[in-house]
């Protein structure tokens, strides 16, 4: 069987790309998977973060941040169990290449009317997508939750509107994410037993039941 695709989009900027598709990597590297990270973003941050680590991360990371990725992956997975894409925000044509070469679509989004709303287009290029790719999976997370409040609750019961699923895991706003990526790290380097890690860890068991 050939790698997995798991591209992570939404046009939206700050949605939590970038936070999910490193430590989903990392997350998928601890289970023994072979990651490939494409960087899709044109701001280059998943390489900025390689760029200042001490040591190679747990996955192969490249930048691709070109609308190629569809023709490309096939021949760039060969070695891999897994590929994740990191999309770029504001960029149709790149976001539209990385839905097309994806067998799962993760979108993270945020609990806030403005995510939420800002989230549409992206709902649009992945329905547009099943109607060739039946097979393919897409899935919304809710981001940066912020404790048991009502934009929480509001966020998921919005996006029940649209006609793809929610996962039952949220990744909680926990600052130490945003410590990991700012020092060069995974969430399973940083704290390998904190709730961070945890928190990917529930979304890969998630994402795999969905698999199976
Ligand atoms: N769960 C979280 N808890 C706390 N901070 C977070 C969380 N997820 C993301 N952040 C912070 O929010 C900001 C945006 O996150 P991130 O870079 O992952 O989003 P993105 O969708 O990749 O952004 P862009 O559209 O610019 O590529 C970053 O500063 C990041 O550290
Ligand atoms: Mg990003």
């Amino acid at each position: 069987m050939g790698a997995q695709v798991i591209a992570i989009v939404n046009q939206k900027g700050g949605a939590g790309k970038t936070t999910t598709a490193i430590n989903l990597s990392a997350v998928l590297a601890e289970s023994r998977a072979r990651v490939l990270l494409i960087d899709a973003d044109p701001q280059h941050t998943a390489s900025d973060w390689s760029a200042m680590r001490e040591k190679a991360p747990p996955f192969v990371l490249i930048a691709l941040p070109q609308p190629i990725l569809h023709r490309d992956i096939p021949k760039l997975a060969a070695d891999y169990d897994f590929v994740v894409i990191d999309g770029p925000p504001r960029n149709y044509e790149v976001t539209r290449s990385a839905i097309a070469a994806a067998d799962l679509v993760i979108i993270p989004v945020q609990p806030s009317g403005a995510d939420f709303w800002a989230s549409r287009e992206t709902v649009k290029l992945v329905q547009e997508a099943h109607a060739f790719k039946d097979t393919q999976k897409s899935v919304f997370v809710v981001t940066r939750k912020k404790g048991q409040t009502a934009l929480g609750r509001d966020i998921r019961e919005a996006l029940t509107t649209f006609d793809l699923p929610l996962l039952r895991t949220d990744i909680p706003d926990r600052i130490a994410y945003a410590e990991a990526i700012t020092n060069g790290k995974t969430i399973i380097e940083s704290q390998p037993r904190g709730p961070g890690a945890k928190d990917f860890r529930a979304l890969l068991a998630e994402i795999q039941e969905l698999a199976a």
